[in-house]
């Protein structure tokens, strides 16, 4: 597995163990820190109670970042203390006690994009073709039936597509007959061209006006990602009406800001959510020229360099795929526990899908286990960061897949993905770096949705 095989990397590679428990081993000199703090969500009717409040925060967090600095500075893992107090601190912070919070931690980044370089050698990357599916041909189907965006993958298939060798395989943009070839997700030639181009990508979506439109920091983007780095943002045309009713209106270029707003018409699920895991998962598809792409939730705005990111989060990590932990759950159980208390969907498809896991070796999170092949069986995927490899592209393609033939809680099928396709592989590491949450918080800011204000 990637995760037992990075130890035996050169040590000037760090792997994923090291990611996970960085040190403060590195040379401080070459790197800044970057620190954020969270901002009230809600204004309140009365000034005077959210100035108040937000004296009182600001001494908490003060509090809690120079009162943790003090005591464990010098120790192997400051940024793994100061995670933990702060989630042991959160009883300390006035308002909303019932609700936990959590905090941003350091991210290295580099000073400046100017000298940061792709890794020459990246041999160590599993190399074989993948092809896709583009049209299906099956005899066996009546020709009533109906096509599907996911086309309609067996069991068989489904097993097969899990080995990491030269085949082809679905994943998703499966057309239809040739009398009605759409089967969704439609896009115009001119932003189809456009993307053909983009070699580096920044994406989100909004379908279903779940979102604000939340432009990427601009000052702390470098003139070289401006120039060379798509910023592209799917929308429905729902969602583009109600943008441009609110006064975001695309400029002569298709932009707002740094977005291309790209729109998205006869959209292939009636599930929004589940219309969102198509750029969510398939950039490499959308993208087919880009090499390395960057997704984040449209309730997130981001607040760091591109190319920066891809620099920590890949080259320096020697990863193909990084994507974070949750902030509180490490079990796919909790995690479906979770999802039923909270009625995020369907109780029995949640169940099916958990049984035919289950069934096909899924086993709880024990964190015990030295040996356990991730440092969680539960991300926090509003932020993923990939170069597009084939191991990063097949699994792409395989957790799509699962989203597709069963629920879109995507959280849900993550781990089961990995565990399969690493023990389908024992041969072929994929590399995928699970980073924490706080970091993702540290280069992401949150928003609430608009349904939920
Ligand atoms: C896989 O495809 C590549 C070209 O895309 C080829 O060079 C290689 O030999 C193929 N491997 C096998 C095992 O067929
Ligand atoms: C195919 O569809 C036709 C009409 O819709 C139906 O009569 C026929 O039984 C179907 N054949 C199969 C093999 O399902
Ligand atoms: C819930 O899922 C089950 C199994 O997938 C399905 O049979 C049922 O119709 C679904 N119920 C609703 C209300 O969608």
């Amino acid at each position: 597995m990637a995760y037992t095989k990075n130890t035996e990397l050169p040590s000037d590679r760090r792997g994923i163990a090291g990611v996970v428990n960085k040190s403060q081993d590195q040379s401080e000199k070459h790197l800044w820190a970057s620190r954020r703090t969270r901002k009230f969500g809600r204004v309140s009717r009365q000034r005077l109670l959210v100035w108040l409040l937000s004296l009182a925060v600001i001494f908490s967090i003060c509090f809690v970042y120079f009162g943790v600095k003090m005591h464990f500075h010098g120790t192997a893992s400051l940024k793994n203390v100061k995670e933990e107090s702060n989630v042991n601190n959160v009883a300390e912070l006035p308002r909303k006690p019932r609700r936990q919070r959590f905090f941003p931690c350091e991210v290295q980044f580099l000073d400046s994009v100017s000298y940061i370089r792709e890794p020459e050698d990246n041999t160590k990357f599993a190399h074989f073709s993948l092809g896709y599916v583009e049209r299906e041909v099956r005899t066996f189907l009546n020709e009533t039936i109906e096509a599907r965006f996911g086309g309609h993958q067996t069991l068989k298939d489904r097993e097969k597509a899990y080995h990491a060798t030269n085949q082809t395989i679905h994943c998703g943009f499966v057309r239809g007959s040739d009398v009605i070839p759409s089967t969704g997700f439609d896009l115009d030639e001119k932003d189809k061209k456009y993307m053909n181009t983009c070699r580096v990508v920044v994406s989100s979506c909004i379908f279903g006006s779940s979102d604000f439109l939340r432009r990427p920091t601009s000052k702390v983007i470098s003139e070289f990602s401006k120039k060379n780095v798509c910023f592209v943002m799917f929308v429905d045309k729902q969602s583009f009406h109600k943008l441009s009713a609110e006064g975001n209106v695309p400029d002569d270029s298709g932009n707002i800001g740094l977005w291309k707003i790209v729109v998205v018409k006869n959209l292939p699920f009636e599930d929004l959510r589940k219309t969102g895991k198509v750029p969510k998962f398939l950039s490499h598809r959308l993208f087919p020229s880009s090499r390395y792409s960057i997704w984040l939730d449209s309730k997130l705005r981001l607040n760091a360099d591109p190319m920066l990111i891809i620099e920590y989060f890949l080259w320096r990590a020697g990863s193909e795929y990084a994507i974070s932990n949750h902030y509180a759950r490490h079990c796919v159980w909790e995690e479906v526990l979770q999802n039923k208390r909270l009625n995020k969907y369907n109780h029995s498809a949640i169940d099916e899908q958990f049984y035919f896991y289950q069934s096909d070796g899924l086993t709880k999170y024990d964190s015990s286990d030295p040996k356990i092949p991730l440092p969680s069986f539960v991300p926090e995927g509003s932020f993923i960061v990939r170069a597009h490899t084939a191991m990063s592209n097949l699994f792409s393609c395989l957790w799509f897949n699962e989203v597709d033939r069963f629920t879109s809680r995507d959280q849900l099928s993550f781990a089961y993905t990995y565990l399969k396709l690493q023990r389908l592989n024992p041969d072929k590491p994929f590399y995928l770096n699970m980073f924490k949450d706080c970091e993702r918080r540290a280069i992401t800011k949150l928003f609430h949705h608009r349904t939920d204000t």
